[in-house]
């Protein structure tokens, strides 16, 4: 392997030694299969392909100065995954196969594991597509469970810096009842064009209103969104939004550090009382938000004035770093 440069690494793809699957066929899982190929092969008329029986799921694995390696909260994501199939009609994967699944992926391409120094770490990515074939719209008799990693720093370049976001009126990224609310990849398809407009004006991201009233606030870009005001950590409650382990766990660091934390519908003018904003998620961390621009009125949200993060995101994301990367001990059982 050439060297990496770990204290460099972006959000993107690197080949790591190993990949884990694990077929559904005939009504049941087979066993756990190591592969080294990064490629699959597949039936073109699979429903992955066609009708969007597609879900995935980001988790993350550290290295803690005592060289152990730590995995946050991945019972977490394989109840999500679990969501996600049922909302998509695809064969569930059991919580037991999900994590032996996840720890197989790590300790096979132990080498990928970013050095504790460098503030990296692995990305994990489950994946579960439809294989089996269909003309007509129906959910497939097949099913492929993938997981794959890949070493990775920040998501948004500026790392914990204070970022830029915008709110455009011209784009939806879920429908009110639609599937939002689960990892599934056409989420993500849908959000391509606002996010390739967001990037051309400077932006990091879309802040997403509700689809149906333009009234609230949604999801941020690919992450959750939360606003910080009077001691309060306040995270927007809707039924498109998909709910983030990250921000689950930042909802009870706040309360347990001492601030309220609040669940609610966010209305858009609400946005001018908030004292700190952020975006957060697994690839994502916190980004702290400097400021949001509303393009369509004009009219701007600016919650750092000296490009530094707020106090509360500083706190919040310390503590997070700290119990991820073991510096510090984890009393809720989060690491495995
Ligand atoms: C994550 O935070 O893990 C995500 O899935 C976001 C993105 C990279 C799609």
């Amino acid at each position: 392997m050439s060297e990496i440069d770990w204290s460099n690494l972006s959000f993107s793809y690197m080949k790591a030694d190993y990949n884990v699957r694990c077929y559904y066929r005939d009504g049941k899982w087979g066993e756990l299969e190591i592969h080294s190929s990064e490629m699959i092969s597949m039936h073109m008329a699979a429903t992955c392909l066609h009708y969007g029986q597609e879900a995935f799921e980001g988790l993350k694995a550290f290295e803690g100065k005592d060289g152990k390696v730590r995995v946050f909260r991945m019972e977490e994501n394989a109840q999500r995954m679990i969501n996600s199939a049922n909302g998509l009609l695809m064969a569930p994967v059991p919580e037991e196969l999900f994590c032996n699944a996840v720890q197989k992926a790590i300790e096979l391409n132990k080498r990928f594991v970013p050095p504790y120094e460098s503030g990296a770490s692995l990305y994990i990515r489950p994946l579960l597509i439809g294989t089996g074939a269909k003309v007509g719209v129906s959910p497939a008799d097949e099913y492929l469970f993938i997981i794959f990693v890949t070493p990775v720093g920040p998501y948004f370049k500026a790392g914990f810096k204070p970022t830029n976001m915008m709110i455009t009126r011209l784009h939806d990224r879920a429908a009110p009842l639609g599937t939002g609310n689960i990892k599934a990849g056409g989420n993500y398809g849908a959000s391509l064009v606002a996010g390739e407009e967001a990037h051309h004006k400077g932006y990091s991201a879309v802040l997403y209103l509700d689809s149906r009233e333009k009234k609230f606030i949604d999801e941020c870009g690919p992450a959750n969104f939360f606003g910080i005001k009077n001691n309060t950590y306040i995270t927007p409650e809707s039924k498109s939004i998909l709910p983030s382990v990250t921000n689950k766990s930042l909802f009870q660091l706040a309360q347990d550090m001492g601030l309220k934390a609040e669940r609610r519908p966010i209305p858009l003018e609400e946005l001018e009382t908030f004292e700190e904003a952020g975006a957060c998620g697994t690839a994502a961390v916190i980004s702290p938000i400097g400021k949001i621009d509303d393009i369509d009125t004009g009219k701007s949200y600016i919650f750092s004035k000296d490009g530094n993060p707020g106090k509360n995101c500083e706190m919040l994301y310390k503590k997070l770093r700290a119990i991820q990367y073991g510096d510090e001990p984890d009393p809720y059982g989060w690491v495995t």
